[in-house]
């Protein structure tokens, strides 16, 4: 994505992606309920193109807005989110889609005619990279909604992998090892390109540790519940505690008993618990509770990165677990097997360490609060970090509906610890 050639196609891909995804909805989906953790699509695709068109064609050209009444409708910032429910409040579909095609058609010419500065290049990538934060959360709304799944996905092939032992820890030795990114690195607009919330990078020195090299499975978290570790309140934290209670939560969120067996409500169909897939849809709470339950912990933000990318203080830089490139195949990302391969599946994206499935599968739980690095600058959009440091978990290695032209292992996202409705789950470590 470092060219005009693979920056049109990324933009290409990634309209074709979100058209897919809106308009593979009925007319009658498309009016969604309110619910806190979606956005009405047909606002998500006018706020995509909004991005573009304010960061882009108005930041690098002075272009005069597409429509100037419409500009805080489609602002994150400007329109509260339980505004965006209000009928007759944004354009209907047609107009909408016309918006995001004139923006698109612009933003394509743009990238054409004129010459890709690095600064030029940062940004088509930030909006890019928007665009597809946006198909993800389109992607956990079907999931929420009970809508089908994303066209692109495939069926689930079950390809159980029995070469390693589930959930047998790894050992991670003591040393100096570096997290996140370089900050005013000549390269920030190629190589080097990341959010503001990764940078600037920085050693730190970790004792040794063990941590899980499988997600914590669905068989595993059965156990917990059968040893009735919903209802025991020493497994629950007080925080934990008010939440499992005010939610009457039982079990995972898409779950449900029927005639004394579990059942998983995946995207439009019920299916039955598998046993060897990783559990997903849980809150940081029930995390915290399992680990309680079970004699672990949760790793903390660095122990994750750490045992995914191993870098030595002197050592080679690694922004994945297998080397310096995303390679989707060895990954569960895109919306392909949407989190239905065992956790002993793709052992192509292994650690050094051993640790699977790292990246993509499921975001991943950890124990630290989000907080900028030292030396933290704020980039152009303030959503990216600063409205959610301090009161937000940290969790890692994007999941089966993150794009994975989005993702390295220095990525940070955050979510408030009751989330449950996006594809998260947990590895842990030992005590
Ligand atoms: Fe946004």
């Amino acid at each position: 994505m470092n060219n005009k050639q693979s920056l049109l196609a990324s933009l290409q891909q990634s309209r074709e992606l979100v058209l897919e995804l809106l308009n593979s909805l009925s007319a009658q989906q498309t009016k969604v309920p309110y619910l806190p953790g979606i956005n009405p699509p047909i606002w998500e695709v006018g706020h995509a193109a909004f991005f573009f068109e304010r960061f882009i064609l108005q930041n690098l050209d002075k272009a005069s807005s597409y429509n100037p009444a419409l500009d805080d409708i489609w602002d994150s910032f400007e329109l509260a989110h339980e505004d965006r429910w209000h009928e007759g409040l944004f354009p209907d579909k047609p107009d909408t889609l016309r918006y995001f095609d004139d923006t698109f058609n612009k933003v394509k010419q743009r990238i054409e005619t004129k010459p890709l500065t690095d600064s030029d290049l940062y940004l088509y990538k930030y909006a890019i990279f928007h665009l597809n934060m946006h198909i993800e959360s389109m992607v956990w709304a079907r999931q929420s909604l009970g809508y089908a799944p994303p066209p692109s996905s495939l069926q689930h092939t079950d390809t159980r992998n029995t070469d390693l032992i589930h959930s047998k820890d790894v050992e991670v030795p003591a040393g100096r090892y570096r997290i996140g990114m370089p900050s005013q690195s000549a390269n920030f607009a190629t190589e080097d390109f990341c959010f503001d919330n990764e940078k600037p990078e920085f050693t730190v020195d970790m004792k040794t540790f063990k941590i899980s090299r499988t997600l914590v499975s669905n068989a595993e978290f059965l156990t917990f519940i059968q040893a009735g570790g919903y209802e025991n309140d020493q497994y629950w934290s007080m925080a934990g505690l008010k939440w499992r209670n005010s939610n009457r939560a039982r079990h995972p969120l898409f779950w449900k008993q029927e005639n004394g067996i579990w059942l998983e409500r995946h995207f439009d169909q019920w299916l039955p618990v598998q046993a060897e897939l990783p559990v997903k849809h849980v809150s940081y709470w029930e995390a915290q509770a399992y680990c309680k339950f079970a004699g672990r912990r949760l790793p903390s933000e660095f122990e994750w990165e750490v045992a995914a990318l191993g870098n030595r203080e002197h050592g080679t830089f690694n922004k994945f677990p297998w080397g310096n490139t995303m390679e989707s195949h060895r990954v569960d990302m895109d919306s392909t097997h949407l989190a239905r391969l065992p956790v002993t599946a793709l052992p192509e994206g292994d650690s050094q360490f051993g640790c699977r499935q790292m990246i993509g599968t499921v975001w991943e739980w950890t124990d630290s609060l989000f907080f900028p690095y030292s030396g933290f600058t704020m980039d152009m959009y303030p959503f990216m970090s600063t409205l959610q440091f301090g009161d937000h978990k940290v969790v890692r290695g994007g999941s089966c509906a993150t794009s994975s032209i989005l993702i390295r292992g220095t990525y940070r996202q955050a979510y408030t610890p009751d989330r449950n409705d996006v594809f998260v789950g947990f590895r842990t470590c030992a005590q």
